[in-house]
Formats: structure tokens, sequence, C-alpha cells
């Protein structure tokens, strides 16, 4: 009866409290992003010859630990997904220069957050998407999303830590999504979504990511990248009926369905 129907709307009037409270924390920027994080400076003069070559560009070996510690940097620069995409681009432009000194870094800036903090995609897995993009054919990229959703972050150690010294506790997001990396994290920790620890968190899973990149890119160059990532149980159980084959066809995702969807048929 009406317990069920009263609790939620107690729920609505308490989503309402917090999302004033929300416009109200969020007057002076949005909270997901690090203070310092209105101006992206351009590294390097940009000079465009007539030429630009075809894509896939070339893609040349690079360190993987220094695009960790350029992503963990950037990230305080303007968020998770400049983080990825600068933290490997910024590698080849200084590794190789020409033709990736033409791309602005910046233009990933729009994914933080889960693109301007709608919590969705996690902005780590949209840099990590473009900058992959840019050099390959993308094989990598459904790899990345797995590895992502499975791997207890933050793993990556600064050398110089900007927000929290230590080490973090971990947690596993199951899910590409930023909300629910963001969300289970807080839950694992204790930690709130605006402690600076959480922003420290996302600024090492920034490097963990950016190094994932550059490993898998770099297996791809040597012809040794195999796929460790398997689809999990849930989307081939419920893709039997809701997939491309089966009677219900009505679901499209590789997202493990049992993150959102908990006994459905109840
Ligand atoms: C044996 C086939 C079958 C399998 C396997 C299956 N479903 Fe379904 N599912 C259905 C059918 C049939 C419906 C009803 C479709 C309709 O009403 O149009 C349905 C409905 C749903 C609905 C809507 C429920 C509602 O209350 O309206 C959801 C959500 C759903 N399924 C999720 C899942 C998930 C998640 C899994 C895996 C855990 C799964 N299904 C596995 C056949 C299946
Ligand atoms: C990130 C959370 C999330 C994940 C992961 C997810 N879903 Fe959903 N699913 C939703 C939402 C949100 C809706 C829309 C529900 C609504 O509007 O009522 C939905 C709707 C559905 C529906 C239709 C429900 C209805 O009322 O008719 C089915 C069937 C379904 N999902 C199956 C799946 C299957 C199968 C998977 C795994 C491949 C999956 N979902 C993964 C969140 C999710």
């Amino acid at each position: 009866m009406a317990e069920d129907q009263v609790s939620r709307r107690e729920f609505v009037k308490m989503a309402g409290a917090a999302i004033g409270g929300l416009a109200i924390g969020a007057v002076g920027g949005y909270s997901l992003m690090p203070a310092k994080t209105t101006e992206v400076e351009v590294p390097v003069e940009v000079e465009v010859p007539a030429e630009v070559p075809e894509h896939p560009w070339t893609y040349t070996k690079i360190d993987p630990d220094a695009a960790a510690a350029r992503a963990y940097e950037a990230y305080f620069v303007a968020g998770c997904s400049y983080a990825v995409f600068e933290g490997v681009i910024g590698e080849l432009r200084e590794q190789v220069g020409y033709p990736f000194t033409a791309i602005p870094t910046q233009m990933s800036v729009f994914g933080k957050g889960g693109i301007m903090g709608w919590g969705a995609t996690c902005g780590t897995l949209t840099g990590a998407g473009m900058a992959i993009n840019l050099v390959s054919a993308g094989a990598t990229i459904n790899e990345v999303m797995g590895w992502y959703t499975e791997t207890p972050f933050p793993i990556y150690m600064p050398d110089a830590p900007v927000k929290a010294e230590g080490e973090l506790p971990t947690s596993v997001a199951n899910s590409p999504l930023c909300h629910a990396s963001v969300t289970n994290w807080s839950n694992a920790t204790g930690y709130a979504e605006n402690d600076p620890e959480r922003a420290e968190r996302c600024g090492r899973l920034c490097a963990d990511v950016a190094k994932k990149v550059a490993e898998l890119l770099n297996a791809e160059a040597d012809g040794t990248f195999t796929a460790a990532w398997a689809t999990p149980d849930s989307v081939i159980e419920c893709g039997a009926c809701h997939g491309a084959d089966g009677p219900v066809n009505n679901v499209f995702a590789k997202m493990d369905c049992d993150s959102c969807h908990i006994d459905p048929h109840n």
C-alpha cells in the first residue's frame, strides 16, 4: 500500500533538497573538477603545414610511465579527459613533433566528469578513446573500457602528490560510468565526492589509464596485443533474449547488466 509510495515521496523530497544544496555548492564551479581549471596552456607553438596526414596517424612507442606522470599533472590543469588525452598525445608531441604539434589537446576537456559533470562515461575513457583512435583503428579501446570496469583504482603513486599524501584505498567501478566509478569509491572509502582525496584519486586514475593506453598502443605497434577482457556473463545471458539474436531484441550494450538491473523480471 501507501508505505512504499510514501517512502518514494520522501525520497523525492530528499532528492530535491539535495539538488538544492548542490546548486548552492556548485556556484563556485563544477565540483568534480580541481580548483584551477579555467585556463589550459598550449605547451608548444602550433605550426600547421598544408598537408594533414591521413588517418590513422603513425604511432611511435612512448614511455608508459612518462604518459602516466604527464596525465597526473594534467588532471589538475583541466580534468580527467584532458589528462589522459594530453598524457598520451603530449608524449607524442614531445617525442615525434609534427603532426602531434597540430593537435590542441584542450579539445578533450569536454569529457571531464562524464561529459561536463553529467556522470556519464568516465572522462579518462573519453580521453583514452580520442588518443587511441587518432593513431589506431581502435581495437584497443574495447580493452581499455573492459579493463577499467574490473580494475581496483587508483594504482599510481605520484612522486609529489597534489591533494593527498600516501596510498589511497581502492575500489572497482564495475561500470565505465563516472557516476558509478566515483560513487563506488566514495562508498568503499568513506571519502565525500568533494574531499581532496577524491580529486587525488581521480588524478591517479588518470595516470593509470594513460599508462594502460600507452602499454596497449606499444603492444599493438609490436604486434603483441591480445585482448584480455571477456564479455561479462550477464551480457551474454541477458543478451540471449534482449540482444541481436533474441526474441526481445531491444538492448545494445556491453556494460554489465547486473550493475543496474537487479532481479529485473521480479
Ligand atoms: C528468456 C528470455 C529472457 C532473458 C534471458 C532475459 N529477459 Fe528480460 N525480458 C524478457 C521478456 C520476454 C520481457 C518482457 C518484454 C516485454 O514486456 O516487452 C523482459 C523484460 C525485461 C525488463 C523490463 C522489465 C519490466 O518490468 O518492464 C528488463 C529490465 C529486463 N528484461 C532485463 C533483463 C536482464 C538484465 C536480463 C539478464 C539478467 C534479462 N532481462 C534476461 C526476456 C528475457
Ligand atoms: C548503467 C545502468 C544500466 C545498465 C548497465 C544496463 N541498463 Fe538496462 N536500462 C537502464 C535504464 C536507465 C533503463 C531505462 C529504464 C526506464 O526508463 O524505465 C534501462 C532499460 C532496460 C530495458 C527495458 C526496460 C523496460 O522497462 O522495458 C531492458 C530490457 C534492459 N534495460 C536490459 C538491459 C540489459 C540486458 C543490460 C546488459 C546488457 C542492461 N540493461 C544494462 C539502465 C541500465
